[in-house]
């Protein structure tokens, strides 16, 4: 099954939403989905709460990127969060298309980073039961020019940076917008032919500190182990000195 696009290269049937400002894309699409019933991506150039992964909020300024990818997926429930990897691969490579550079990397779950630092993040929310899903929502956040101030962030696990401040210069939002829209749909294509084998392939042969050194913290507790792989459910796969653990959640240091 080949992905359609038209002729300026924007997937068939996948609305494109354009907003100077919102509270979140992630809302604005979650409060979409209840309207309309078609895919769509959801770009603002200013969110005013803007929310990132685990309740923390996610700074915005005029001049980054801010979009939400909302889409109705048939696979079920347990499935749905692997599109997460889908989105960090297509990110990876539309930034190294539009801003050059062998210094990006991914991190688990789903942050780029950029000589290091942490550049990007990706905040799936969904809205479903075991039995189904209505709605999937993937909002991705992308420091072009501005990286938030390090006391907003002191508990994350990287120093957030910019594109502009690593590489001088960084793409404009709306263009981005175009190539991630086109890369999202070619590898979410390849998820529903292929399986999550291809995406994980690609997203491990860019995966940051893969062998190396890592510490989890989870809601629970600390683990420190060998980044060893990533799993055919998306888990972080640690080797410990009491064995082999699987890492479904958790803030990753290295
Ligand atoms: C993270 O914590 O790393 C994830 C950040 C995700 C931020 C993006 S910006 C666009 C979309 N709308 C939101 O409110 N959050 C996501």
């Amino acid at each position: 099954m080949s992905t359609e696009f038209d002729d300026d290269g924007w997937p068939i049937g996948v609305d494109r939403i354009l907003l100077d400002e919102v509270d979140s894309t992630n809302a604005e699409a979650a409060r979409h989905a209840a309207t309309h019933k078609s895919p769509a991506w959801i770009l603002a150039h200013r969110q005013t709460k803007g929310r990132g992964r685990r309740g923390r909020p996610w700074a915005d300024p005029v001049g980054n990127f801010s979009a939400s990818h909302l889409m109705f997926p048939d696979e079920p429930l347990k499935d749905v969060a692997l599109n997460s990897f889908v989105a960090a691969v297509s990110l990876f490579w539309a930034l190294k298309t539009l801003a050059p550079s062998d210094g990006y990397a991914l991190k688990w779950p789903n942050d780029v980073l950029l000589n290091g630092t942490k550049i990007a993040g990706i905040l799936l929310e969904t809205s479903g039961t075991q039995d189904g899903v209505d709605w999937l929502v993937i909002g991705i956040g992308v420091n072009l020019v501005h990286a938030p101030d390090i006391s907003d962030v002191e508990a994350r696990a990287t120093p957030p940076s910019s594109i502009q401040a690593q590489l001088g210069k960084a793409p404009d939002a709306e263009e981005l917008l175009d190539i991630i829209a086109i890369d999202f749909a070619v590898n979410r294509k390849k998820l529903q032919n292929a399986g999550f084998e291809a995406i994980r392939g690609l997203w491990l042969q860019h995966a940051a500190n893969l062998g190396g050194t890592v510490t989890a913290r989870t809601m629970r507790d600390e683990i420190t182990g060998t980044f060893e792989d990533l799993d055919a459910e998306g888990n972080l796969i640690l080797q410990t000195p009491k064995g082999r653990v699987a890492i479904t959640a958790a803030d990753i240091f290295f």
